[in-house]
């Protein structure tokens, strides 16, 4: 939101037209709710709240054909947010020249060599591929986990570990608790063990 909220008020003194779409999980996890409704450009700002669409997936890449061929998009978010908008954007025409992207934090290496999850609450069995995150393999599997960086640094992912051992890669953990293993990032983190049991 930080950068975006900037550019906004730039172009909005610039008098220039712009739409803000901003995506978030529930209102409440809206960062500056409070002062989005009091800006003065809140006409061009639209709000997509999950829990509010009945199941219903932003049609992002609808938006995005609607938007003119002059139109830059800029985006910034969790990493499996910006993977969703620019497969939107390829859908919908957008050229790389026009996509502009802000990551989160610093880049983790997620991959690695592939391992089985057993999600303890149901009993499931679930191969994480080299390229996939726990996080994904788990979603594949409808194993809901709450998140919000999807870039191990705000620790939402956080879950218990009931056997295996953790291949820490986030940066929310300090080196004892990543000693101890009792919690793994489940959206970056790997596994050092062939099986890791997980409290999901
Ligand atoms: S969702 Fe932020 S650390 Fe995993």
């Amino acid at each position: 939101m930080t950068p975006l909220l900037a550019m906004a008020w730039r172009l909005h003194e610039l008098g220039r037209s712009f739409t803000w779409h901003i995506s978030a999980r529930s209102r409440s996890r809206v960062p500056f709710s409070k002062e989005l409704d009091a800006l003065p450009f809140r006409d061009s700002i639209v709000l997509h709240i999950d829990d509010e669409q009945n199941g219903k997936l932003l049609e992002a890449s609808d938006i995005l054909r609607s938007a003119s061929d002059d139109c830059d998009v800029y985006v910034c978010g969790p990493r499996g947010y910006m993977a969703f908008i620019e497969e939107a954007a390829r859908r919908a025409g957008v050229t790389k020249e026009r996509l502009h992207q802000e990551h989160f934090g610093a880049e983790i290496d997620t991959t690695g060599s592939p391992f089985t999850v057993v999600a303890a609450r149901s009993g499931l069995s679930i191969e994480v591929g080299c390229t996939e995150t726990i996080l994904s393999a788990l979603q594949r599997e409808g194993i809901e986990v709450e998140t919000a960086c999807q870039n191990g640094v705000c620790g939402t992912c956080l879950t218990k570990v009931i056997e295996g051992r953790p291949d820490h890669r986030d940066m929310v953990l300090t080196d004892v608790e990543k000693a101890s293993n009792e919690m793994i990032a489940v959206c970056c983190s790997r596994s050092r063990s062939r099986i890791l049991k997980l409290d999901v």
